[in-house]
């Protein structure tokens, strides 16, 4: 089921032979940022695109989707003040950042796509790299797209329906969400600069929605305008720590709460193969994205705050509609309906780009069936003749994107449109309090067994080259922060718990099949970090 008959180990040799023996291919091989490696055959990294604008659109665009827009109520009520819902957004940020920035130097270490797929495999062995793989592949990633194009049918029915949405049947959301995620795989199946194109309008987009916001709460603060009902003064009269929780279990809720508004964090790293100077452009990419997002996340908080009664902050899943309401009436309410569904169209676009490239990746590995490793449709892929590169839909996608490896041709089809149908299945069953408890136990875990891999990989391998370097406190910080909540869901949940492991262990089997076993990989191929191990060696002259 394999899609490339030659060796890994083949490909391996016949790669470094042509480049060693010219003097261009020699300065290439020179310069970490052109690594000409072919892992398994993999395509997709032969046709490296992203630039450092992609990669922050894309991680951006991912982080702002539907959380700063509904999830405020969630971390009001916990935390239990103002001021201490803004330390949560703050904590919750920084800790998202301490991740991203120890995930940037994995990814700058080991610049290979799949995300932790491969740091877990280079550092605790492959079972591991499966383990998340199969995690990701089958929940994480379709789980949390689900929810998020569940956001997005809702407010998109909304913005057609105005306040009738509350009656509407959630089937008609449902549809929605479908539609949407067959739209935004549609696209990104076409092109993948149509993809990160519209993701870089996307992210100027929410920017612009979040600054928005910003300005119109400090207006309506200083000249206490609003359309509708009384100007609110709770912020005037009330401390703003009256009433702070003392609970660590709150806290922990709260806390939770804000990390969806900020999780996506890691999946640049899904895609740190495809950018064209991954080691300049990834440790650019986080230094950038986290302080911008932490940002617009607090300066947003507190626009809710200034418009906002502490009643109506605390009781309502749709605080951005409501915000646009007082101040603007029902115009506003449609608008900021419309720009909700926008954010988390934007967000849908980026994580399925990343879960494409994660499944791909999979697929190339032999984690799962070959037929997902596949690149392009059916005499679509590369243009190995003159019949192919004059095809119509290539000639149309150049047309009107100016992408010249457009009409299908260089995306990772099978796998997006397999991430798509689970996507689809998570909308239709819909199960939301699992879904999402399982998204914070599994995803947690995997976040701090691979940030724990980076403390254990600096010890083991302190040569390594890294061209992006944390300071050690940031990945301790993220441990141990992340240690707390996960003790904290384990115990408040314990039953969910319990379905976590049993899903994990059920990874296991599956392992000795397609990793061990006859089912996946054949005789003499190995994981990608190992090919790229070797070539990496050799090129600094180690082997
Ligand atoms: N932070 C996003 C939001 O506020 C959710 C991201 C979902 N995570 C993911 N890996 N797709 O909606």
């Amino acid at each position: 089921s394999r899609s490339y008959s030659v060796s890994s180990v083949f490909d391996f040799a016949s790669n470094l032979f042509p480049l060693s023996s010219t003097a261009a291919g020699y300065s290439a091989l020179g310069d970490p940022s052109s690594r000409p490696l072919d892992l398994n055959g993999a395509s997709l990294e032969k046709h490296k695109s992203l630039t450092y604008l992609n990669g922050l659109s894309l991680i951006v665009g991912l982080i702002i989707g539907s959380g700063i827009f509904s999830s405020p109520a969630q971390v009001n009520i916990n935390a239990g003040s103002y001021g201490a819902s803004l330390v949560v957004w703050t904590v919750a940020g920084v800790l998202a950042w301490t991740g991203a920035a120890s995930y940037a130097e994995l990814g700058g270490a080991i610049p290979l796509n799949g995300g932790a797929q491969v740091y877990l495999s280079k550092i605790f062995g492959e079972w591991a790299g499966f383990l998340f793989t199969w995690c990701a592949v089958f929940v994480l990633k379709p789980g949390s797209a689900a929810i998020v194009a569940i956001i997005f049918g809702e407010y998109v029915v909304r913005a057609a329906v105005g306040a009738d949405a509350e009656n509407a049947s959630t089937w008609i959301n449902k549809g929605v969400a479908v539609a949407g995620m067959a739209l935004v795989v549609i696209l990104n199946c076409i092109s993948t600069k149509l993809g990160t194109r519209m993701g870089d309008v996307f992210m100027f987009f929410k920017f612009l929605a979040l600054s928005g916001i910003t300005i119109t709460g400090i207006v309506v603060a200083v000249t206490g305008f609003t359309w509708h009902g009384q100007p609110n003064t709770d912020w005037k009269t009330t401390g703003w720590f009256d009433g702070t929780s003392t609970d660590p279990s709150n806290w922990a809720v709260a806390l939770y709460a804000g990390l969806w508004a900020f999780d996506g964090w890691d999946n640049t790293n899904y895609v740190v193969g495809e950018f064209l100077y991954p080691h300049r452009d990834l440790p650019r990419v986080i230094p950038t994205a986290m302080p911008l997002v932490i940002l617009s996340y607090l300066l947003a908080s507190i626009a809710y705050i200034f418009v906002l009664p502490v009643s109506v902050i605390q009781s309502s899943n749709t605080i951005a509609v409501q915000f646009g309401f007082v101040v603007f009436g029902r115009v506003g309410s449609l608008v900021l309906a419309i720009i909700v569904a926008g954010s988390c169209f934007g967000a849908l676009n980026a994580t399925t780009f990343t879960s494409g490239r994660l499944v791909y990746t999979a697929g190339k590995e032999g984690l799962l069936p070959g037929l997902l490793g596949h690149i392009g449709m059916p005499g679509m892929g590369e243009p190995t003749n003159r019949l192919q590169r004059k095809s119509w839909a290539r000639k149309a996608v150049t047309r009107l994107i100016g992408d010249d490896e457009g009409g299908f041709g260089f995306t990772p089809i099978n796998a997006m449109v397999f991430n798509a149908i689970l996507t689809a299945a998570y909308i239709i069953i819909g199960e939301f309090g699992t879904l999402i408890t399982f998204y914070g136990v599994a995803g947690y875990t995997f976040y701090f067994v691979t940030v724990l891999g980076l403390i254990i990989l600096r010890i083991r391998e302190p040569y390594l080259e890294r061209p992006y370097r944390t300071w050690i406190s940031t990945p301790v910080i993220f441990c141990c922060v992340s240690l707390f909540l996960l003790s904290r869901a384990i115990f408040a949940k314990p039953e969910q718990t319990v379905i976590v492991v049993a899903f994990v262990a059920a990874g296991v089997p599956v392992y000795f099949w397609r990793v061990k076993g006859k089912g996946g990989r054949r005789k003499g191929e190995e994981g990608s970090w190992k090919i790229w191990r070797r070539w990496e060696r050799w090129r600094r002259g180690v082997e």
